[in-house]
């Protein structure tokens, strides 16, 4: 059977510039978010991935057209605002879908929006989400697996946004938008703090909307009858730099990594400062230099401004690696390992106990057959790729194209030996050697 993959021959050093790409997890809130807006909406720097064309899909089917002009930008427009479901085979698709109800119901009183569902990397209730909107006002059923929400005009409140792992992103973003036109003020506590939450109320107070106390925990908006339109650039892409620093602590080298905000991966910067590489911090560039082993660390996936959980599983593969013991903890969602089993066939020892991982580092893993069970997993997947020992081939590449604008070609102009090919037949890795004893080192925590 015929079966897209990478084939990563690893053992190559990175060197030279490479670009991020705009955010995936600002981009997708946005485009919910313009179902608001009254008057046509141009976005730039949107990255082409999958879950960008997924949820022009979801608003193609609300009534609103988009179109890509010829420099690059997003051209939205709402041209039918009778329409207000957004159907299980797109949400099942993507999560993020479920950041069209909060828009919906606010701009057009009603949302029949699926719910989404659970993933590979946990449950993902959408609880938070509901309570806030009914506390706005919605009244809301689930009926067949559809959440039915309908209110004549929201009524501004108070509601907390504060679950068991944290606020919840993606439900700050629906109360978020669906407070900006509510009647009266909403204060939003436990708000997610975010820098994609931040960028979406940005582009709301674009579109005219009045919010205060972004990038904190708890944010006011005074709701108002009708938005604008706006013309709104997406930050940079702070889990896609995240992972190309990593690539580079991981193959080692020289990498310039541009057009970032640093203080968006601040904790980061930290924990990678630990493991012994060198950063050069500028203001919109990171240049890192990366020879030898890492040094094992311990590091907490939290919150923002904790490290994500979106670069766990990258942070696992470089401390498969690592001189020592490291411990990986992920507070956001505690049971998102299933990357352990597969870095596991690269010869990576690694002991999962509840929401925590003990990585004994080797010198080198092994090239392998491993598939990516989502889209974290799949970065992590390549990142090992690049140290391991012979080649390894990496499988589910549609949960990679999610998330990353052409992770493998930016990796192979860094000198990476990666190539994007479609493999007819069994797919063999070489036979790579037995990995040596891990040694142990104290290790920092983060
Ligand atoms: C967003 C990101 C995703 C990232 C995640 C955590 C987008 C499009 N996706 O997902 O990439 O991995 O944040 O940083 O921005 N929870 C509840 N009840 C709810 C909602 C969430 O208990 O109603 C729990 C979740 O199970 C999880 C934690 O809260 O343990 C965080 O989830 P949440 O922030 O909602 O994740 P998403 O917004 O779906």
């Amino acid at each position: 059977m015929a079966m897209e993959c990478l084939r990563i021959i690893g053992g190559k050093r990175l060197a030279g510039s490479v670009r991020v790409s705009g955010s995936k997890n600002a981009s997708l809130p946005i485009l919910a978010a313009s179902i608001l807006a009254e008057s046509p909406v141009a976005l730039s720097a949107l990255p082409r991935l999958a879950d960008v064309a997924t949820l022009l899909r979801v608003l193609h089917q609300l009534g609103i057209a988009s179109t890509y002009q010829p420099c690059g930008d997003l051209l939205i427009e709402t041209v039918d605002a009778s329409r207000s479901r957004a159907g299980h085979r797109l949400v099942s698709r993507m999560r993020a879908s479920f950041c069209v109800l909060g828009p919906l119901l606010a701009r057009r009183g009603k949302a029949v929006v699926s719910l989404p569902g659970g993933c590979n990397i946990g449950p993902r209730p959408v609880d938070l989400h509901l309570r806030a909107l009914a506390a706005l006002g919605a009244e809301i059923s689930i009926s067949h697996g559809y959440v039915i929400a309908s209110a004549r005009r929201l009524r501004g409140t108070h509601v907390c946004m504060a679950g068991p792992h944290g606020p919840s992103v993606t439900g700050t973003a629906n109360v978020l938008c669906a407070a900006t036109r509510a009647h009266g003020i909403t204060t939003i506590s436990g708000a997610a703090q975010e820098p994609e939450i931040e960028d979406l109320g940005r582009f709301l107070q674009r579109l005219g909307a009045q919010i205060d106390g972004l990038g904190s925990d708890t944010i006011t908006v005074r709701g108002q009858a009708g938005l604008g339109g706006a013309v709104h650039r997406v930050i940079p892409d702070r889990i896609e730099a995240g992972t190309l620093l990593l690539a580079a602590a991981i193959a080692g080298g020289t990498v310039h990594v541009e057009g970032l905000i640093p203080a968006h991966v601040s904790r980061l910067l930290e924990a990678l400062d630990a493991t012994g590489v060198s950063l050069d911090v500028g203001t919109g560039h990171i240049t890192i230099v990366a020879c030898g082993r890492p040094r094992a660390v311990q590091i907490t996936a939290l919150p923002y401004p904790g490290i994500p959980s979106d670069l766990q599983a990258q942070w696992m593969a470089l401390l498969s690696l690592a001189d020592g013991q490291s411990i990986i903890r992920d507070e956001v969602f505690p049971g998102r390992f299933l990357h352990a089993a597969e870095l596991s066939r690269m010869g990576a020892r690694i002991e999962l106990l509840g929401s925590s991982a003990t990585i004994e580092g080797l010198p080198r893993l092994s090239g392998a057959h491993v598939t990516a069970t989502d889209l974290r997993a799949g970065a992590a997947l390549v990142l090992a790729g690049l140290a391991a020992r012979g080649t390894t081939v990496v499988s589910g590449l549609e949960h990679l194209d999610r998330g990353y604008v052409n992770l493998h070609e930016k990796l192979s102009r860094l000198g990476a030996n990666v190539e994007r090919r479609i493999f007819r037949g069994p797919i063999i890795a070489d036979v790579n050697d037995r990995p040596a004893a891990a040694l142990r080192r104290p290790c920092k925590r983060f």
